[in-house]
């Protein structure tokens, strides 16, 4: 059946040319050629569906919006109509469209988002209705149902609810995002916040975009590592372990088994990532090679961007230093182990593939020197350069990427959207063969 409109629409679609032209960008997009059709249920959290649509327009993808009665309340179709430059759907026999609207949207769609989904709208689907448009393409749809509930806490804690999502995901299809927690439409704050628009397109990419990192193991290091001087004192860096996080984090969106090797850190752990503490350098060189192999046959890639010591006190002490008036004291270190220069020597083959991080505090030319020899001195394949001021504890980050072919300088950037560079870098050797 063809994709054309079908000439129902609630706004009329005269913008249609110049809506569904899509950009540059959107030709490059990860979700580009992807067909999608949105699902809008009556929550106040219907206004994030609108900006979730443009989201995934920009990442190329094609749209058809589905509004149920209750979801015009909160957003009209206008919107969604003039953002798509399509019909928006409401009705399941509507007689300027044919009886086969929900067969046709769903077996043309790569991927339904019901965003938000009210507790009416999965109890539905848990029960396996059709009685309306929404809850018939969720039935006869073949491919991944992405349901984003979003709803008053006490309504998601509700037995009945909890019932329900359990009978849901047992579906195949049927994948859920969120709800977070947070402040809803009350004031109240518990768990029924619809998750974000970022959150949603993050997990609909690593559901649609292309499958090289599918069943690849991904092996992170991130934060500090603590060098311990005695029980109460130790040595150790600012690292916050944000930027390994944001790595493991899209990694495993993307379909990677993704193991996380961490110094101490406050972070939450990503969702489906295996993360293991250790404190020392030592104890992160240990716990790398155990995870690697000795013949580093179990990982595809590794991405060192813990900020690993480089010495430790030749001695830790069994109890607390005392002061002893001295005016001085003077601590031994010894050198740790370049955990990353050791795993490049061990390398014989192109696996892992291998990404450092160069930290310094020198000028952006001088720290992109540095980094150049780091990554031939450590034999790895990507080496991102970045400085202290830049990075350290803050949510961006600012890096070029330097790898055998050149650099590449990345402004400005969200530790999540480096991340997500980083690993399309990583995708790309996977893609090529070449790893
Ligand atoms: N690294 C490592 N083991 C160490 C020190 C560093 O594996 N003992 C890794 C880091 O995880 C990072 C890369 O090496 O990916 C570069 O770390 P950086 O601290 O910038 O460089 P160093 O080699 O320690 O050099 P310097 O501190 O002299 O700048």
């Amino acid at each position: 059946m063809s994709d054309a409109p079908r000439g129902h629409g609630s706004a009329a679609p005269r913008r249609e040319k110049l809506a569904i032209l899509p950009s540059a960008r959107e030709r490059r997009g990860r979700l580009s050629g992807r067909s999608i059709t949105l699902c809008v249920t009556g929550s106040i959290a219907a206004y994030k569906s609108v900006l979730a649509l443009r989201l995934l327009q920009r990442e190329g993808a094609r749209l058809e919006v589905v509004l149920s009665p209750s979801a015009e309340r909160f957003v009209g179709a206008a919107t969604f109509s003039g953002l798509t430059g399509r019909p928006v759907y409401h009705e399941m026999f509507d007689p300027d469209v044919g009886g086969e609207l929900h067969i046709d949207l769903a077996a043309r769609s790569d991927l339904v988002l019901i965003a938000p989904a009210t507790a009416d709208l999965i109890a539905r689907m848990a029960e396996g209705r059709a009685d309306d448009l929404v809850a018939a393409i969720a039935l006869c749809a073949k491919c991944p149902v992405l349901v984003v509930p979003a709803m008053h806490p006490s309504m998601w804690e509700h037995p009945a609810t909890r019932r329900n999502i359990e009978r849901l995901v047992r579906d195949a299809r049927v994948r859920l995002i969120g709800p977070v927690v947070g402040a809803v439409a009350s004031g109240e704050v518990g768990e029924g916040r619809m998750a974000e628009p970022e959150q949603i397109v993050t997990r609909i990419v690593s559901e649609l975009a292309s499958g090289a990192l599918k069943g690849r193991h991904i092996v992170v290091t991130a934060g500090p590592t603590a060098e311990d001087i005695d029980p109460v004192r130790f040595l150790s860096n600012r690292s916050s372990g944000k930027m390994g996080f944001a790595l493991a984090e899209r990694a495993a969106l993307r379909g990677a088994r993704v193991t996380l090797i961490t110094g101490p850190v406050s972070l939450t752990t990503p969702y489906e990532v295996h993360r293991i503490d250790v404190r020392s350098a030592t104890a992160m060189r240990s716990a790398l090679w155990q995870t690697l192999h000795p013949t580093l046959s179990n990982a595809d890639a590794l991405i060192m961007a813990a900020a690993v010591a480089d010495y430790r006190p030749v001695e830790t002490h069994a109890s607390k230093l005392k002061r002893n008036n001295s005016q001085t004291l003077t601590l031994e270190l010894k050198a740790n182990v370049d955990i990353l220069a050791e795993v490049g020597r061990a390398r014989a083959g192109r696996r892992p593939v291998l990404v450092g991080f160069a930290l310094e505090t020198d000028s952006d030319e001088q720290t992109v020197a540095s980094a150049r020899v780091k990554r031939e001195e450590k034999r790895v394949d990507l080496m991102v350069a970045n400085r202290a001021d830049d990075v350290l504890g803050r949510d961006d980050n600012r890096a070029t990427l330097i790898s055998s072919i050149g650099a590449e300088v990345l402004g400005e950037l969200p530790k999540l959207e480096l991340s997500d560079r980083i690993i399309d870098w990583i995708a790309r050797r996977f893609e090529e063969g070449s790893a």
